[in-house]
């Protein structure tokens, strides 16, 4: 089998970047290990950045999310029993959408297919050959039998456990990589959202989030202890800590509970891989960088990455131009480091950390006052949140 592009991984990342190089008349085939229908119903995030959302709409694969998505003015920062609401467009003109990932995924799913795109589900790569020989090939799997898909490039987008990143020499590779001492626990339930925009909460007894996915279906996060078992939470037992979170201190908010129809446990972890390429191997999303998920980084990170590379492609395919090619590491980390200090500034800003005592709490609670009371200090969170500034 012989294409132009071979992309592992049918993320968010990978099906962008073969919708993007298909507009652009460029052959790709997608490789995915798993299923169409485990892809579809694996459960992610749900923010998407304003210049993401124009990139889904100019791609012709943002209808049901302007249909189906809540445009969100603002976030609203909870501390100290009291509530701060950040409004994006007065502090940067810009706003988000909330649209689940795995709709995102379906949607562009739907359209390569209905386009005649190539994506091979259960089809898990195996290895990433001759990548410094300019005609790569990639092995892979069906569960039959080995086959070759031989390629002119190859892009890795197949997040964080692919085979992507440890097929660059790891004498060029560096990696950073950070830790945090606590998870979350996620849950989704089936009832209408208590709030109108995502809340953001500080407490004692540590982070809670209250975000949802539709006009009916709730989704809250809680900051538990690593190696938490889900078994260790009732129903019962994560209504009444969410609702304790939340509290304000003058009783004046009240959480909706309802049926639960989902509980996970999501580890926090920043990672960076420096270079994002190698030869004629590329990576991008969270095969390259992960981040935890305070800032909302993750999704749009992975969706910034695959437009750079497709309109990089998109120049080497027309004139065999390889300048952004080569820039293409340089320019995707600038931003990857942004969103990774935006992603670790909410975090250790929202969080107590468990080995931490009052003084870091302290700390905590002026930072936050300090967004309250300063319009410069919520700009830069809002700008962030929205969509890093240029870099
Ligand atoms: N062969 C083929 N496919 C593979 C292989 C392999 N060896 N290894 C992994 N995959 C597939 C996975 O099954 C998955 O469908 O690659 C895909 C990677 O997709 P994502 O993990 O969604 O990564 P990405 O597209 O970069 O999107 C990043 O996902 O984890 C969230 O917060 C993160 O929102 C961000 C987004
Ligand atoms: C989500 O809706 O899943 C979500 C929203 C905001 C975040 C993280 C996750 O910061």
């Amino acid at each position: 089998m012989r294409t132009r592009v071979g992309i592992i991984g049918a993320g968010p990342a990978g099906l962008l970047l073969s919708h993007l190089l298909h507009l652009q008349g460029i052959e790709s085939v997608v490789l995915e290990a798993r299923s169409r229908d485990y892809v579809e119903r694996r459960q992610r995030a749900g923010v998407v950045e304003h210049a993401v959302a124009e990139t889904l709409r100019g791609a012709g694969v943002g209808g049901r999310m302007d249909r189906e998505g809540l445009v969100h003015h603002g976030i609203e920062l909870r501390f100290d029993g009291r509530a701060h609401h950040l409004d994006f467009p007065d502090l940067c003109g810009r706003e988000v959408v909330i649209y689940a990932q795995t709709e995102i995924v379906k949607d562009l799913i739907a359209r390569r297919l209905a386009d005649g795109g190539k994506i091979l589900f259960e089809s898990r790569a195996t290895a990433i050959e001759d990548i410094d020989a300019g005609s790569p090939h990639v092995r892979f799997t069906d569960g039959a039998a080995e086959q070759v898909l031989e390629c002119d490039i190859v892009v890795a987008c197949d997040g964080f456990h692919g085979i992507g990143r440890a097929s660059l020499p790891a004498e060029v590779v560096r990696t950073f990589d950070k830790v945090y001492p606590f998870s979350w626990l996620g849950i989704l339930a089936d009832v209408p959202p208590s709030c109108d925009e995502l809340i953001y909460a500080h407490s004692d007894r540590g982070f809670a989030l209250h975000s949802m996915r539709s006009e009916q279906v709730s989704r809250l996060y809680l900051q538990v202890p690593n190696g938490t078992d889900t078994a260790e939470w009732s129903d019962e037992r994560i209504w009444d800590e969410l609702t304790a979170r939340f509290a304000l201190a003058d009783g004046s908010w009240e959480l909706k509970r309802g049926p639960i129809t989902d509980k996970s446990i999501t580890p926090m972890r920043s990672f960076v891989t420096e270079p994002m390429r190698h030869g004629s191997l590329f990576l991008a999303g969270d095969a390259a960088h992960i981040v935890p998920p305070t800032g909302a980084k993750g999704l749009n990170l992975a969706m910034h990455d695959v437009m750079l590379l497709a309109e990089a492609l998109t120049a080497w395919d027309r004139d065999g131009s390889t300048t952004l090619l080569d820039s293409y590491s340089d320019d995707a980390l600038r931003r990857v480091w942004r969103a990774e200090h935006f992603s670790y500034r909410m975090t250790t800003m929202l969080h107590p950390d468990p080995q931490g005592g009052d003084f870091e709490r302290r700390l905590q609670i002026s930072d936050l006052d300090r967004i309250a009371a300063s319009r410069a200090a919520a700009t830069e969170i809002a700008e962030n949140y929205t969509g890093l500034p240029q870099v």
